[in-house]
């Protein structure tokens, strides 16, 4: 592995080189997944808005494509947005039945912010995802007198049979339909001022999950810009009703519903067309916060995506929440796993591969576990469950590098007392691959993503608990 390439994940997708943030136009088509993203070719920094580009048919391993859209002279930086299939070539823009669509946020820059304008533009495909044509008549949405006005996500509403745009506008989110896919009529807003003068919604995203039962309900999600004075920013759910035109909240809720309990899990889009595909709904999310997005320990390349997960909801305590599930295509690949029971040591046998473990701890347990990993330098990542207080933990401020940012060199924490019930065990999984860390709790109601950047890879693990407790450990094979 080259010095440039040290933290490079084994199956994370990662840009080539340079910047990369929110993941755009996620679509699965003739069997391809399609992942493109916020990306600045000439830089590690962020910048001039490209969509980036990739391919797959496992989820796992990406083959990068060329770039697919640039900033436009006129229009601007290609900020976020989505992709579809017109199958029926409703746009009237395909000769056949194979055409691919992207909606993307044309952002116009002004030194002064007097001309800066966000609209919602179109472009083509004739080629399977290959290359993209903006289309002439662009913008498709101009921009309704909002600053923040951005990231379209469009799908198809069945009971109504018609084409829906999702696109946040400052705090809200707005509705748009569309019967061709060109001229699009306004048709209702969701959300109202949450008090912060600082949060601006972005990256929205409107999908319907099943429950246990398999009963299906609408579930809207947004990203959201931090307040000063909180630790980490929200993407957060609304459990509710859409009826094709505007979104309903059905589940009142005191507290945000927070999608994860981690600091680096952003802008998360949903693959288009993978429920018609085999029946799963799957998204994946920019691993990485704003704060020091900018900041993080980089050679050649910057940001990465989280594992893509399978998304549901479950019903507990009445209300129905989010979980989410590594895709098969992950589980499936990993080595039969090898059981450490109590209190011990022991190495890793292939520390560049993407490691997963499973931690299970009995109801009974009354004493403090931690699950560490640690490296040749003194790099360690700890992974502690207070039984007493019900918080899990995932503590990458042992690792050096940690320091490079205030905000980065914080533990994050997530109380499970309301999620857990006293009877039953926990059972944690953390899946570490290079320079990210995701843990699972309760079966998916509960994730936590964070970056990491350990010089080394964690070749060693120590587990201090009882002796009821075990963890089981595999790795991805090559
Ligand atoms: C979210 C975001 C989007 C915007 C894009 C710009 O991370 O701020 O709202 O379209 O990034 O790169």
């Amino acid at each position: 592995m080259s010095q440039h390439d040290r933290y490079r994940p084994q199956v994370h997708f990662t840009p080539p080189a340079n910047w990369m943030n929110d993941p755009n136009g996620c679509l699965v088509h003739n069997g391809v997944y399609h992942l493109f993203y916020q990306y600045h070719p000439g830089s590690l920094q962020w910048g001039p808005m490209h969509w980036g580009h990739a391919t797959s048919t496992d989820l796992l391993h990406w083959t990068h494509q060329p770039v697919a859209l640039y900033p436009d002279p006129q229009l601007g930086m290609a900020f976020s947005g989505s992709a579809i299939n017109d199958r029926e070539n409703v746009s009237g823009l395909f000769d056949d039945e194979h055409g691919l669509l992207a909606f993307y946020t044309a952002h116009r820059d002004s030194p002064d912010g007097q001309d800066a304008l966000q609209q919602q533009c179109l472009a083509v495909s004739y080629d399977q995802g290959q290359t993209w044509i903006p289309y002439e008549g662009n913008p498709v949405v101009p921009n309704p007198g909002v600053k923040d006005f951005r990231d379209p996500k469009v799908f198809f509403h069945t009971p109504s049979q018609h084409w829906v745009m999702v696109v946040v506008a400052g705090q809200q989110v707005h509705f748009y339909r569309s019967g061709n896919l060109r001229d699009w009529q306004f048709s209702g807003t969701f959300g109202k001022y949450q008090g912060h003068d600082s949060v601006v919604w972005e990256c929205p995203d409107l999908l319907e999950l099943s429950d246990e039962q398999g009963n299906r309900h609408w579930v809207l999600f947004v990203s959201g810009v931090t307040p000063a004075d909180e630790p980490f920013p929200p993407m957060q759910y609304f459990v509710g009703h859409f009826d094709g035109h505007t979104f309903t909240e059905t589940q009142p809720h005191s507290d945000v519903n927070r999608v994860d309990a981690g600091a680096d899990f952003y802008a998360a889009q949903s693959f288009h067309g993978t429920v018609d595909h085999d029946g799963r709904s799957i998204w994946i999310a920019w691993a990485n916060h704003w704060t020091y997005a900018n900041d993080t320990p980089a050679d050649s390349w910057r940001g990465l995506m989280s594992l893509p997960r399978e998304l549901s909801l479950v019903t507990r305590h009445g209300q129905l929440c989010l979980r989410q599930q590594v895709v098969r295509e992950f589980t499936a690949r990993l080595t039969e796993a090898v059981r450490h029971v109590g209190s011990g040591r022991w190495m890793l046998p292939v520390p560049n591969n993407a490691q997963w473990f499973q931690l299970s701890i009995p109801a009974t347990t009354r004493n403090t576990i931690q699950f560490v990993l640690n490296n040749i330098d003194g790099d360690r990542l700890c992974l502690q469950w207070q039984p007493e207080l019900k918080t899990l933990t995932l503590d990458r401020t042992g690792i050096a590098s940690s320091a490079f940012h205030e905000r980065f060199n914080q533990p994050c924490q997530v109380d499970l007392s309301t999620a857990m019930t006293d009877e039953i065990g926990l059972e944690v999984c953390l899946i570490v691959d290079r320079c990210s860390a995701e843990v699972f709790a309760l079966n998916g109601q509960v994730a936590m993503t964070c970056q990491l950047f350990p010089e080394q890879p964690f070749d060693r693990a120590e587990l201090i608990a009882d002796d009821n407790v075990f963890v089981d450990q595999a790795h991805l094979k090559d």
